[in-house]
């Protein structure tokens, strides 16, 4: 067994990371020298067998172009088979070079201009543009927020499902920023709402293994045929194993027709996985769970090392404890400020770089999204650069 030292602090200046770069920490978060909590990759190394295999690789020297070999959607098939008891089979998956890419290409594929796309903001920001920009309309479904705890609105999503422009949801699933995992009677319900209005269900998984227990994921398409053939899966080892870099992700998309739709649109403009990114894959999903379960572990000790410090040191602020995902939603209303002076804070006084939580559309005013994916020590110094912004505020 390999033993993990997720304390270890590993510089990534230098290393072309965006989280990190000096540049646009300046241009974003006003000092070049904030501290990154904002981007979600981690700043502990990945699993061995994933370097070595990538070591092994680099050291051939031909990079041509890659393909989808049978070992590498094999290893994507038996991911979902271990880790979520889904059935999946091979020919169902598409490759795409990352996630926001398959949602653009999704939305290009199978909606027109005016078309609405139901979003559950506070949801990841990335949705609103994709809508946009492709010249279909947001239409909000915003989560209901009671006593620090988020639920789904079904009542209002009916109401929206039924209007004939919307075609399509985005179902974030976990939920990103919320960190909600999402039950199997919630999706049922959702599933159903879509199926008797002819909403097409994409559901974002990427985050699905990160969670912690007794959460558990339950992949949309796994819970029913229906489900099965009115859904595209989006999934990626990308946030798992720290590997955003590489830009992969497997598309699950069951229903042939939809498949084939999506599919020629992918090969027309001739997406293929690059040389890193198949053997990164593959030795992640057949050699990397003896990681993965001791990042876990470590995240979860972070979240409890935030949960207290916050309950103890900010009174004021609130932590909605993620179900799942590295990303914590931090509730900072009853400071009374407004959504520039609680950046300015942030940027300026705290110099941390933390996503605002506004910028994840309606409900996240006043929230901050931390990214808590890096060693104890550095994030015990920004929540206690944090706790000295806050001092003298009342
Ligand atoms: C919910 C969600 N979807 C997609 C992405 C990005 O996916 P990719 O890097 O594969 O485009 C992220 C990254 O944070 C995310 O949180």
């Amino acid at each position: 067994m390999t033993a993990y030292n997720f304390d270890e602090i590993i510089d990534r200046k230098r290393t072309d990371s965006i989280k990190w770069s000096k540049k646009h920490l300046k241009e974003n978060f006003n000092a070049e020298d904030s501290f990154p909590m904002w981007i979600a990759d981690m700043d502990f190394k990945t699993a061995q067998p994933i370097i070595d295999a990538l070591i092994r690789r680099a050291e051939h020297g031909i990079y041509g172009y890659g393909y989808k070999s049978d070992e590498f959607m094999a290893a994507a098939v038996n991911w979902q088979k271990k880790r979520n008891g889904w059935d999946i089979e091979k020919e169902w998956i598409l490759f795409t070079p990352g996630i926001i890419p398959a949602l653009n290409f999704i939305v290009e594929t199978f909606c027109n201009k005016g078309d609405k796309v139901i979003i559950q903001s506070p949801v990841y920001y990335p949705f609103l543009n994709i809508i946009t920009n492709n010249g279909c309309q947001i239409a909000n479904n915003s989560l209901i927020y009671e006593q620090g705890e988020y639920k789904i609105n079904f009542e209002e999503l009916e109401a929206i499902a039924q209007d004939s422009k919307t075609k399509m949801i985005f179902l974030c699933s976990p939920h990103n920023p919320v960190g909600r995992v999402w039950t199997e009677k919630e999706l049922t319900r959702l599933g159903e709402i879509c199926i008797r209005n002819n909403v097409l269900v994409v559901s974002d998984e990427i985050h699905s293994d990160l969670i912690f227990k007794p959460n558990h994921h339950t992949p949309f398409g796994k819970i029913s045929e229906e489900f099965r053939m009115n859904s595209i899966v989006c999934t990626s080892p990308s946030k798992t194993f720290n590997l955003a870099g590489l830009q992969l992700s497997n598309i699950i998309v069951p229903n042939e027709r939809l498949r084939n739709k999506l599919n020629h649109k992918l090969t027309t403009i001739d997406i293929d996985p690059g040389s890193f990114a198949t053997v990164a894959q593959i030795a992640a999903y057949n050699d990397g769970e003896e990681w993965i379960e001791q990042l876990l572990i470590y995240l979860e000790e972070n979240l409890t090392f935030i949960d207290q410090f916050v309950k103890e040191r900010m009174p004021k602020v609130k932590l909605i404890k993620p179900e799942a995902t590295y990303l914590a939603w931090l509730d900072f209303r009853e400071l009374g400020l407004s959504d520039l002076e609680l950046q300015q804070l942030m940027q300026k006084k705290a110099k941390i770089a933390l996503d605002d939580g506004f910028i994840f559309g309606a409900g996240g005013e006043l929230f901050q999204r931390i990214n808590f994916a890096c060693p104890r020590s550095l994030l015990q110094q920004a929540l206690e650069s944090i706790e000295r912004s806050l001092q003298g505020l009342d």
